[in-house]
């Protein structure tokens, strides 16, 4: 048992292990013993490692415990957890806000609550690339699904007018606001205007837009200007703020609801106090230090302009997520573990998280990566990108 699978995903070049960070989180890190220069975290604003967030979660720790000890509908609201609801619903301008342990959690007890609203025929539409955790919400429920070719709105237009969508009553459209593997972002006004035509609701998660996205940084809705007419959003606090956890933003109703149905915030316990101070902590300072996001956007243009000189393909990309796109694994990893020897590390990106030959690199941007740190990879993808022939 166990080994004929592990030997298969072995000799397909699909097996995965962890990589161990031995040091402190920062735009260089220690994993495994070697000192690297890290393009693979989420942290998109260097806010995991801020002082402030450190202080905020030893106060609380002092102040409250560390585990809440039981599930919010028990003993485990605190008032730390409402501030930070309370806090997210005005970040997001919505009338309330949840949060879940985690963005997978607020996924899954989203979408089940939305869709046994929608029932009977209920039927929900989501892009091919959206993430696991939505695919895993929508498998979870009795909804009928079907999947649209990744941002492609016409075929989405299409399927809205097919005989099986016009028979469901209630249709629910999925999509990513920055889709987390090909960094591209959804063109939320054309999914709105397909979504309006049959009075579908959209539901866009914003996992690697909140923080990063907007003038404002409050993520792919604000970037296009449609915060009073996308009613309700996901995002987690595990990625640009630094935190863990995830939310849902939306109508007051909808958050009662979730509070009575969402079995995934239901039956678990409470995320940790702390966890609610450090991310009240790192809102104040996304308000507070504007110059962190513009930071993180000069970072992310000089790398993408500068790969794409040295012939890397990089897809479509229009956010800090940088995919250089290799379509074999076994090639992707040699690139990856290569970069790696040379103190750089991008893991490689295989399937099932992204479709059969379209292996890649992932590459994240960070507002803490130097300017002397860019360059010296530039240099590493330079000379390891030549020396593989991935680039001539
Ligand atoms: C698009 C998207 N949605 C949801 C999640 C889940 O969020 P969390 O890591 O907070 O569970 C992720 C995380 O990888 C993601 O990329």
């Amino acid at each position: 048992m166990f080994t004929q699978s592990l030997t298969h995903l072995q000799e397909t070049h699909l097996l995965r292990t962890l990589h161990r960070t031995e040091s402190e989180q920062d735009a260089e890190v220690t994993i495994a013993g070697k000192t690297v220069i890290l393009f693979s975290s989420n942290n998109y604003l260097g806010l995991a490692n801020h002082p402030k967030l450190k202080e905020a979660a030893i106060a609380a720790i002092k102040q409250y415990g560390f585990g809440a000890g039981a599930s919010r509908l028990l003993s485990g609201t605190m008032s730390l957890h409402e501030r930070l609801e309370t806090r997210l619903a005005s970040f997001a301008q919505t009338a309330a806000a949840l949060t879940f342990s985690s963005g997978y959690h607020a996924n899954i007890g989203l979408i089940q609550t939305l869709t046994q609203e929608l029932q009977p025929h209920c039927l929900v539409l989501a892009d091919r690339a959206c993430h696991a955790s939505l695919i895993d919400a929508i498998r979870l429920t009795k909804a009928r699904f079907k999947v649209y070719q990744h941002q492609n709105t016409e075929q989405l237009e299409r399927l809205l007018s097919t005989q099986a969508v016009t028979d469901a009553k209630n249709i629910l459209v999925v999509t990513e606001g920055v889709f987390s593997m090909d960094g591209d972002i959804a063109p939320l006004p054309q999914l709105l205007t397909c979504a309006k035509k049959c009075s579908a609701t959209l539901l866009v998660d914003d996992a690697h837009g909140t923080g990063v996205m907007g003038r404002t940084g409050r993520g792919t809705i604000e970037h296009f200007d449609l915060e009073t007419k996308i009613p309700i959003r996901m995002g987690t606090l595990g990625k640009a703020l630094g935190c863990m956890g995830g939310f849902v933003a939306g109508p007051r109703e909808l958050i009662q609801l979730l509070i009575n149905r969402a079995r995934s915030f239901i039956y678990t316990t409470a995320p940790p106090p702390a966890i609610a101070a450090a991310a009240l902590a790192a809102l104040s300072i996304l308000e507070a230090e504007p110059e962190r996001r513009d930071q993180l956007w000069q970072n992310r243009d000089y790398m993408l302009s500068n790969l794409k000189s040295l012939g890397y393909n990089t897809m479509h990309t229009e956010s800090p997520i940088l995919p250089i796109l290799i379509g074999d694994p076994s090639r992707t990893l040699q690139f990856s573990q290569q970069l790696f020897e040379h103190g750089i590390y991008a893991p490689a990106i295989r399937p099932p998280t992204i479709p059969r030959g379209t292996s890649r690199l992932r590459i994240s941007i960070m507002a803490t990566h130097q300017q002397a740190q860019l360059d010296y990879a530039l240099d590493v993808f330079r000379n390891v990108g030549r020396s593989l022939g991935i680039i001539s």
